[in-house]
């Protein structure tokens, strides 16, 4: 099922931050003073404008949970603040309009992915080594999601026609883009993605190259597709298969629809590709040993509520649970017990 995935998807912040940290303190004031080292390189690295130099002096804090926090003088400059810091407030100022690079490490040992940096509470950065400029006291955090935690989503979550996408599943969700043989661009959950990947290479030793076609969609881009595909080819092939927008397994960043590349063509027609059988069936064989089911099983529409989708996977992340519901050929609602 293509689908053009270009929207931006818009990201919600996930703040993993302690509030005891949250204190902005006035030039040379305040009870980190130890830092106050920093101040002294701070102003070596001030701007040649002297307009810009005379605005501002403020406090920066820095800080970050779960890892490290590096600052230095952007441009090469060898001097850093401080050395790598753990979890505390970093304090330097400098006049308007320097501008220093700030790089957060994960904490090593942890299962950690960074995910942004805020300033001030707002999205700031998505690259872990990224510019600020002092222009004015702000807050700059590093933000990394704890892949361990008890918050981290459930793999298992179950979103059809009856269960809708949860609520904080956006805000946690980690998605990294991949760029299919022709180009296109898509967002995949992290983990999902890696797998899929090699999925793809032990099928491509085989001769078989399966290729990203539809991956993680919002909301607006399900009622998108709903729209187009009502007008293309009417309600009633619609509902067997696209989902109606807030209860798509698309929405999850876990369900990757695939097209096939055979002879060096593209083969992303749902009928051309229902007619792939014996390439499909070399497909899901492979599945499960990386933590994906088929979703959408023939003759099992009662159940699921959508017609057979050979080109929809499903990652669980649990290859033994992948293999015992692709081995027993059943859906996920009979797996979580959720058939009616
Ligand atoms: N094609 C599946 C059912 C979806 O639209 O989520
Ligand atoms: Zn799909």
């Amino acid at each position: 099922m293509r689908f053009d995935q270009s929207k931006k998807m818009k990201k919600k912040l996930f703040i993993l931050v302690s509030a005891g940290c949250m204190t902005l303190s006035l030039l040379g004031c305040g009870s980190n003073s130890s830092t106050s080292s920093t101040s002294g390189t701070s102003s070596e690295s001030t701007s040649s404008d002297p307009a810009q130099n005379a605005s501002a002096s403020g406090t920066i804090n820095v800080n970050t949970t779960y890892g490290t926090v590096i600052a230095y003088a952007k441009e090469g400059e060898e001097i850093k603040f401080k050395d790598d810091f753990p979890v505390q407030t970093l304090q330097f100022s400098g006049a308007g309009g320097a501008k220093y690079v700030l790089e957060a490490k994960p904490e090593t040992g942890k299962n950690l992915k960074f995910l942004r940096w805020t300033k001030d509470g707002a999205e700031y950065s998505t690259d872990a080594k990224t510019t600020i400029t002092i222009d004015g006291n702000a807050e700059y955090y590093a933000v990394f999601k704890d892949m361990d935690a008890e918050n981290a989503y459930d793999y298992l979550v179950l979103v059809n026609k009856t269960h809708k996408l949860p609520d904080d599943w956006e805000s946690n969700v980690v998605l990294e883009e991949a760029t299919n043989r022709y180009g296109e661009k898509y967002k995949v959950e992290m983990k999902a993605l890696e797998q899929f990947t090699w999925l793809q290479k032990e099928l491509a030793d085989e001769g078989i190259y399966i290729e990203l076609d539809s991956t993680t969609r919002s909301v607006a881009e399900q009622q998108k597709l709903w729209d187009d595909w009502t007008v293309e080819k009417g309600e009633d092939y619609v509902k067997k298969y696209v989902a109606v927008p807030g209860y798509s397994e698309h929405h999850t960043g876990l369900a990757i629809d695939v097209c096939l590349d055979k002879d060096g063509k593209r083969i992303d027609d749902n009928d051309a590709m229902i007619a792939e059988r014996e390439i499909f069936a070399k497909v899901h064989e492979k599945l499960a040993k990386y933590g994906f089911i088929l979703r959408y099983l023939e003759g099992k529409d009662a159940e699921t509520g959508y017609s057979y989708e050979p080109w929809h996977f499903r990652y669980i992340d649990d290859p033994a649970i992948a293999k015992e519901i692709m081995d027993k050929g059943i859906t996920l609602e009979a797996y979580l017990g959720e058939t009616k």
